[in-house]
């Protein structure tokens, strides 16, 4: 492992200011000094791309243009403006914490370090990166772009996961900071260099302003340092969703509840076959497992449309089928009711955009709205 010298770290601050400079992207959240936006930005840009985030991050801002009006807003309305970024787990975090700002800051966001780490799905990074960006503090940021580059400039071999290595890399995220000012402003340009040379294959080092300070690249260890991830171990399922349409030509969607995937938002209802030997018990224990919910019998026709999607450790293979119940309540109703309101609706087509819904119930609604009536 590298050790640097003050003199190597004071070369490092001044090439990468250089080079941020003239090369980093301007991006609407390095417009502004103000904490919530950077925040819902930061929130947003956990796990989905920069060039989805954009959109999403304006529309957002307009709806709630402080931390008040989301502490004010219904979760609903703050899901539907989240849906399509997923991990929806964020943004009931990010609504959760801005209650806290609400109700114990007064509104205005905390200024201290330890203050922001304290509140509702903010974690070390984000905590940094709020610090940093919109007051300047003088707070290290770690994240998958940052600990790429930093594990290269030291040469840090081992699981990036791993405790030691982690130590390593949040000492060296303080090293690298100014003493007084400019700690944002180099957080920003790190986290630039990162994302955009020091990519995780085959990095641009002919344009990195630190290659002659790079002890990988002096080695030509790029494609071994950072080591690489051990492959995931994926479950493979099989699960129906039901396109139940009733005479009015409205689906019939379900909330999804708490401790379920998903839970907040609704879906088409949806149940696990992984078990099924066969297409006749694949369907079966669909329309089995609907009447043990519903309490109402099902016929399921043709096949819809399959999706295949991923969610955590499981690979999934949903199987759309359009339905039909029988004798079916115009309130439905499962039989475990819980407290938020209605927990299954009718839906008609054209209003299925404007029901906060999982991405694959999203899916489901686009097939839908292209179906010939
Ligand atoms: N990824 C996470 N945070 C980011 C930021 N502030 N700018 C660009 N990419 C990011």
């Amino acid at each position: 492992m590298k050790t640097w010298t003050a003199e190597e770290l004071h070369q490092l601050r001044k090439r990468v200011k250089v080079w941020f400079s003239k090369k980093g992207r301007s991006l609407p959240w390095r417009e502004t000094q103000d904490p919530y936006s950077i925040w819902v930005s930061e929130i947003m840009l956990q796990q989905t791309q920069v060039a989805t985030v954009i959109p999403y991050f304006h529309r957002f801002l307009e709806t709630f243009p402080t931390v008040t009006a989301l502490a004010d807003a219904p979760e609903e309305l703050v899901l539907l403006h989240w849906a399509g970024l997923g991990y929806y787990r964020r943004a009931k975090q990010l609504h959760a914490a801005a209650k806290v700002v609400r109700d114990r800051w007064g509104g205005s966001f905390p200024r201290d370090y330890d203050s922001i780490l304290a509140l509702p799905g903010i974690g070390r990074y984000t905590a940094g990166a709020i610090s940093s960006f919109a007051y300047d503090l003088r707070a290290p940021i770690v994240e998958a772009n940052t600990q790429r580059l930093y594990a290269r400039l030291l040469r840090l071999r081992g699981q990036l996961t791993e405790r030691t290595i982690q130590n390593e890399l949040w000492r060296f995220a303080t090293d690298i900071l100014p003493d007084r000012t400019g700690s944002g402003r180099l957080n920003q340009a790190v986290m630039e260099l990162g994302s955009q040379v020091c990519t995780p294959k085959t990095p641009l080092c002919h344009e990195c302003p630190l290659q002659n300070l790079c002890p990988t690249y002096a080695h030509s260890e790029q494609s071994e340092i950072p080591s690489p991830k051990p492959s995931k171990v994926y479950e493979d399922k099989v699960e129906v969703a039901l396109l139940i349409r009733d005479s009015g030509s409205r689906y019939l969607l379900r909330r999804c509840q708490t401790g379920e995937r998903w839970a907040g938002l609704w879906d088409f209802p949806r149940f696990d076959v992984t078990s099924a030997q066969s297409e006749d018990e694949l369907m079966a224990s669909a329309s089995n497992q609907f009447s043990d919910r519903f309490g109402a019998s099902v016929c399921l026709s043709g096949e819809a449309l399959q999706i295949k999607h991923g969610v955590t450790r499981y690979r999934i293979s949903l199987r759309c089928f359009h339905a039909s119940v029988e004798k079916f309540d115009d309130n439905p109703s499962e039989a475990s009711n819980g407290e938020e309101g209605p927990d299954a609706v009718w839906c008609s087509v054209h209003r299925l955009n404007e029901v906060p819904l999982s991405s694959t119930g999203k899916r489901i609604a686009k097939h839908l709205a292209e179906m010939p009536p």
